[in-house]
């Protein structure tokens, strides 16, 4: 396939108003301490929607002005592609609810589950769906209320996350600007590590396992040290993988916007790619970890904050529970 055969044409986001810093813990009974999560994780503050703030709602606020910068109407879109790991609701998918939300009459609507890579994930299958020929234009879109699912009495968890939703409109390259657009994109998974951050029940498979099941058994539940480790190799390699692949190497990347969990994680991923901290866009201090609305947010802030221009060549990269892991070079 030759490249670019898309383009990104405008993002934006929706991010829930209620701020909680790292001091609100204490007022909810979490044992925990600013300076520890601030040295360990780099996040100061994250933001939690309230209850009618909802997946589907932050999804169509970030939409809605992807929709506007893109300068493209809900009718002109073919598909929507939803990435979340907090669906409002198990059946049918979120996407089709941010459709009819949008009144996307024409568009195909699906859910991508590949926690926090969603968005490289939904980013490569609307590519696809594009070389294919099936569609012109694309909203993908990436929301997260982790909120919902974390487990508020694991301290070790509860302080990482955020919710908020960020959105990307994808159109098909125009041919008098064939440099612009996505140059390469990689995907890989390995599940035989599935149980190192997982939710063990609230899926199809009931019971479960007797062992697994105790009365916080829908909430996330993550081995911090083990993923830590697979992250940073698995970004590391991702890195590498895109940027070979788009025939670039870390010097020709402007800037370097990966998934935003931890700025340790973030730190050593730049390092291996030889990017220098200064071309790292990091907002983890401000939002938490929001799963695969990471990314979509962090670049509809680098759009905004004039860090990502015309011409400007980006390097995306991902690592979530599954394990998912993937990277993705696109120019502006
Ligand atoms: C979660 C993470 C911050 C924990 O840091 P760590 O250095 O590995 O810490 P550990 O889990 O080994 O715990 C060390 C101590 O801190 C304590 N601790 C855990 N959470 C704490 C918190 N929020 N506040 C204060 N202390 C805490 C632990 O209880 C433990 O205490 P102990 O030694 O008395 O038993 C770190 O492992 C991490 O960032 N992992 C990656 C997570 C991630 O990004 N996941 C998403 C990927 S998409």
């Amino acid at each position: 396939m030759k490249r670019p055969v898309a383009y990104l044409a405008g993002t934006g986001r929706g991010i829930p108003t209620k701020v909680m810093t790292n001091h609100d813990f204490a007022a909810i009974g979490i044992e925990t301490d600013h300076d520890w999560i601030v040295e360990r994780t780099g996040i100061v503050q994250r933001h939690i929607g309230r209850d009618d703030e909802t997946t589907t709602s932050m999804a169509a606020t970030a939409a809605r002005a992807a929709m506007q910068r893109a300068g493209v109407t809900a009718g002109e879109i073919d598909a929507i592609v939803l990435s979340t790991a907090t669906p409002d609701r198990l059946l049918p998918a979120t996407a089709v609810d941010l459709q009819a939300e949008l009144g996307a009459t024409r568009a195909a609507a699906f859910d991508i589950s590949a926690a926090c890579t969603g968005w490289i994930y939904g980013m490569t299958v609307a590519e696809g769906l594009m070389a294919s020929g099936v569609i012109e234009t694309a909203l993908v879109v990436s929301a997260e209320k982790m909120s919902a699912i974390v487990d508020w009495k694991d301290r070790s968890t509860c302080v990482l996350f955020g919710d908020g939703a960020g959105a990307t409109v994808l159109k098909r390259a125009k041919k008098e600007r064939d440099t612009h657009g996505i140059l390469s994109a990689y995907m890989r998974s390995d599940g035989t590590l599935a149980e190192l951050l997982w939710r063990p029940s609230g899926g199809a498979k009931v019971p479960y396992s007797q062992a697994v099941l105790d009365d916080r058994s829908t909430y996330v539940k993550m081995a911090g040290r083990e993923v830590f480790k697979h992250a940073v190799r698995s970004m590391a390699e991702a890195c590498d993988r895109a940027l070979d692949a788009a025939r670039l190497t870390g010097s020709d990347i402007d800037i370097l916007i990966p998934h935003q969990a931890n700025v340790r994680i973030i730190e050593a991923t730049a390092k291996h790619a030889n990017i220098s901290m200064d071309k790292v866009y990091v907002n983890v201090d401000r939002y938490g970890n929001t799963s695969s609305a990471s990314i979509p947010i962090a670049l509809d802030e680098a759009i905004e904050r004039g860090r990502v221009r015309e011409g400007t060549t980006a390097l995306f990269v991902a690592f979530g529970a599954g394990f998912t892991w993937g990277s993705m070079v696109a120019r502006f």
